[in-house]
């Protein structure tokens, strides 16, 4: 009798799932494009050898929605390369590490996933790459390095396709490069050939220095739709921004940008915007310590993408855009929590079309108190600057326009409502 009762209370056991048939698929469609062998990920996740002994790891990992890396709340905006698990196929991983984490029968396996070993773009017209090959520390932190690589232009060029590849995946964190004009006075501390850090984020940058491409951990390429391109004037150097994660063994990076000319001229030019506010002092021990920055775009714009960018002390973000007559606010991200390891640009999954006069309005929430596990030092002001230890608080942002429109009185920053 008791024996009964004792059965009939128990869960039923659950089925072993198998590797080949209910998980390889799943670790294809979400996990492979970074953890495969030459990519950033610690560890490839492919055969049911290599994922055998991380199946309590990739358990935990997706049950706490810590991977596939994805910050942006559900809740607000639609994107078009969402990296996000359903909760049926989550509960699948789990089941299948709870039941023994079962290899199954081979025979049942999907076929393999292929990713294009060369260039996403189309052949590049041109590949511009840094001019030596930089040192990797073998541990700690590194700041920033930069190089200036001169383009040569003798003519404006429009480019419709962009891919920034990094020479070594194992410690290349991320690279943004920087498109700086003839005559811009930015960064003019560096000089061509050698690298260097820069002693200033903004002085001397002007509207035309922009956020040119960048290449992130599980980022992609820029393939623009027909009838959109990226200007480079004549004479304009690209500037390289390194940033790498030295992972103990010695090491050296040659990284490059492959260029695809467009083919035609085009009807819209895509440019970087960053909506920042670089004048903020962090109070010591702060724990939650507000930045805003505000922005008025004085053209009808479509917007694609924002890119939200703080650092160690970064704890949220979010950015709205504010129609001129204030019928709506739409959001377009909320971070509600930071990730430090991961640069990640939400792509609209429908471009935005933002009247003359939207406000884009972003808040940062920083934590430079003790709790803060990755806080370098609670007891000091923090200010904006380069370093890793410094604070930062921008929201890149890719806007399309007329293509002869220049760039000008485009978009200003505003003063802050008294509050
Ligand atoms: C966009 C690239 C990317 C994708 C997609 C991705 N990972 Fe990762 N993963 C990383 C990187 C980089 C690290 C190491 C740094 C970190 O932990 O953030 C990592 C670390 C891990 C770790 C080990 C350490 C930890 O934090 O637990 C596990 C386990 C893991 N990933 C599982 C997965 C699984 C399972 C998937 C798919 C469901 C996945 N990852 C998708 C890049 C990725």
């Amino acid at each position: 009798m008791i024996f009964l009762l004792f059965w009939a209370l128990a869960p039923a056991a659950e089925p072993s799932l198998s590797y080949y048939k209910d998980v390889e698929p799943l670790l294809q469609r979400h996990c492979q494009q970074c953890h495969r062998e030459g990519e950033a990920a610690p560890m490839p996740l492919v055969t049911y050898k290599q994922v055998r002994p991380w199946a309590r790891a990739v358990k935990e990992a997706v049950l706490s929605r810590r991977m596939p890396p994805w910050h942006a709340d559900p809740a607000v905006g639609h994107y078009s390369n969402a990296r996000v698990m359903t909760a049926a196929e989550i509960a699948i991983v789990r089941q299948w590490v709870d039941t023994g984490a079962k290899e199954g029968d081979a025979r049942q396996a999907p076929p393999p996933r292929r990713f294009a070993d060369g260039w996403q773009i189309s052949k590049p017209d041109l590949v511009l790459e840094m001019p030596e090959e930089a040192e990797v520390a073998l541990s700690g932190q590194m700041e920033y390095v930069h190089y200036i690589v001169p383009t040569n232009f003798k003519e404006d060029r429009w480019v419709s396709e962009m891919e920034v590849r990094p020479g070594n995946r194992a410690v290349v964190h991320h690279i943004g490069v920087y498109l700086r004009p003839k005559g811009s006075q930015w960064m003019s501390e560096g000089k061509p050939g050698e690298g260097f850090q820069r002693k200033s984020r903004i002085s001397g940058r002007t509207p035309m220095d922009e956020l040119f491409a960048q290449y992130v951990t599980g980022g992609q390429a820029q393939i623009l739709p027909d009838g959109m391109a990226r200007l480079i004037p004549a004479g304009s150097d690209l500037i390289f921004q390194l940033h790498y994660q030295p992972n103990g063994k010695p090491a050296k990076d040659r990284s490059r940008i492959g260029l695809v000319f467009a083919k035609t001229p085009p009807v819209e030019r895509v440019h970087t915007i960053g909506v920042a506010e670089a004048r903020f002092v962090i109070p010591p021990r702060d724990p939650a310590y507000e930045v805003r920055a505000l922005w008025r775009i004085h053209k009808p714009v479509r917007l694609f993408n924002v890119t939200p960018h703080i650092h160690l002390r970064g704890k949220s973000f979010e950015c709205s855009a504010a129609l001129p007559d204030q019928s709506a606010v739409t959001p377009l991200v909320r971070v509600p929590h930071w990730d430090r390891n991961w640069q990640i640009t939400y792509e609209f999954a429908d471009p935005l079309k933002l009247p003359a006069g939207t406000r884009i309005h972003c808040l940062a929430v920083f934590d430079n108190s003790a709790n803060n596990p990755v806080n370098p030092n609670p007891d000091v002001e923090v200010r904006w600057g380069d370093q890793t230890t410094d604070e930062m608080m921008v929201a890149y942002m890719d806007l399309a326009f007329p293509a002869e429109w220049p760039l000008l009185n485009l978009y200003r920053r505003e003063p802050l409502p008294v509050q």
